[in-house]
């Protein structure tokens, strides 16, 4: 049988390609010419989407951990796992969507909301596609699993592969993980391997490991990744009663999320399941941003890589980000665009987002301050409806917080040094045990 005559098989997205493989195929990139692969399924939906819009919402109240995932209880939209009994899952997504008044305010909009992904199992985005990556893993008999990581995907593969009973393996740059990541990966029991240089090297080098070794690779090359990270997606059209808001504003750091929103929304269009498209808006970091330099290029062939990526929101610390393609062909079908934005405008943002009590980590801020610039030029509307994806949780990187809460965040590279100013900031007061030098220090 060949392989696109079966339900799911494997496709490269380079059109003058169209390598095909099968969907038990250990293989991560076209054979033939390098290119990035998408699953791609023959989809027969037995009942018609607004029939499967019920049957989604109804598996939220049974009790088994397929039903109650938030990702897995969308199954019929990634049918690519054919023993729905091995999926390893940590009853991820299901995460809220929060009106948030003063970052509406902050940044000048009538209204703005925040899915947060970071009230998954371990904090991050990265558990919606790691249940599907991990238990792909897992139907392919592999031993361990490994990525390079940033940080938040190594935590989440961690814990995943604990779950499954595999040996996981993360490779990251030393010293620029926050401790919070850091502290999951030791404690999920991963072996952690910390290199000297950065993210954009690690990647490289695990690329490599995982050609010539047993090592199933999880970062977002995989295309299994992605396929639960549309369920992100797919959550947030059913949390707005499948109306599309009007524009979708997301981090970009390799690119992973962009490419799994897109392919979400072009899916759910052919089905029928929404009827128009909400557009991308992608930010980046002022140091990291060569996906927001492509975007701006009338060369929209080739990316330049980021020799010295440079940003303390660490997450999207990204150079040579390995999903560009795909991200690309995510904004050409939402009419999508990039923003970048400083370190200062993300820290800020970060407080203001702390203020509406709901708090997130400094990547997940650079959707506010993109917002923010976006209003401001023009680009969306005061009154557009608009849905900021926060995609890690305030608990990631405490150091950062204190830091800008005490007057004591800079980023440094070699001589230079930039101070953030905490504009924002909500310092601590220090005090000697005294009552009354209390009520004078709080104007009691
Ligand atoms: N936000 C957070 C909190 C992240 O951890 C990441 C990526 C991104 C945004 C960017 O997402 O790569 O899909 O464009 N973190 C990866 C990691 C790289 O290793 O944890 P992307």
């Amino acid at each position: 049988m060949k392989a696109d005559e079966k339900k799911a098989f494997l496709r490269c997205i380079e059109a003058d390609c169209d390598g095909r493989y099968a969907i038990d195929e250990r293989v991560y990139t076209c054979r033939r010419c390098g290119g990035l692969l998408d699953a791609q399924y023959a989809f027969n939906l037995a009942n018609s989407p607004g029939e499967m819009k019920g049957i989604f919402k109804a598996r939220r109240s049974v009790d088994t951990e397929l039903d109650r995932s938030g990702v897995w209880r969308f199954r019929e939209l990634l049918p690519f796992v054919s023993d729905l009994s091995k999926v390893v899952t940590l009853g991820e997504g299901n995460t809220p969507i929060y009106e948030a008044r003063w970052s509406a305010e902050y940044a000048e909009l009538d209204e703005l909301r925040f899915k947060h992904q970071g009230m998954n199992p371990t904090g991050s985005f990265k558990d919606n596609g790691m249940t599907t990556g991990v238990t792909q893993a897992v139907a392919l008999g592999a031993p361990a699993v490994a990525c390079a990581s940033t940080g938040n995907t190594s935590a989440s593969m961690a814990a995943y592969a604990a779950r499954a009973g595999i040996r996981a393996f993360v490779f990251i740059p030393a010293d620029q993980i926050a401790y919070g990541k850091l502290s999951q990966s030791l404690e999920f029991g991963a072996k952690v391997v910390e290199m000297e240089g950065n993210f954009d090297d690690a990647m490289r080098l695990v690329r490599e490991l995982a050609d010539e070794t047993d090592l199933y690779l999880l970062n977002s090359i995989n295309p299994f990744r992605l396929e639960g990270q549309k369920a992100i997606i797919i959550e947030m059209m059913e949390q707005c009663g499948w109306e599309p808001p009007d524009w979708i504003v997301l981090p970009g750091g390799n690119l992973g999320n962009t490419s799994a929103f897109g392919k979400a929304l072009h899916e759910m269009k052919k089905l029928g399941f929404i009827d128009r498209m909400p557009r991308l808006a992608v930010i980046q970091a002022e140091g990291a941003a060569p996906f927001y330099d492509l975007f701006a290029s009338s060369d929209k062939t080739v990316l330049h890589p980021i020799a010295r990526p440079a940003t303390l929101a660490t997450a999207i610390r990204i150079g040579n980000p390995v999903s560009w393609k795909k991200a690309l062909r995510a904004l050409d079908c939402t009419d999508g665009i990039v923003e970048r934005v400083t370190e200062q405008e993300i820290a800020d943002a970060k407080a203001i987002i702390g203020r509406d009590g709901i708090g997130c980590e400094p990547a997940s801020a650079a959707t506010l301050a993109g917002t923010k610039r976006l209003v401001a030029t023009g680009v969306i509307d005061s009154s557009a409806n608009v849905i900021a994806v926060l995609t890690g949780s305030l608990l990631k990187d405490p150091s950062y917080t204190i830091g800008y809460h005490t007057d004591n965040l800079a980023l440094e590279d070699g001589a230079m040094r930039n101070p953030i100013k905490g504009l924002f900031a909500n310092r601590p007061i220090r005090t000697v045990v005294n009552k009354d030098a209390i009520k004078r220090a709080l104007v009691l």
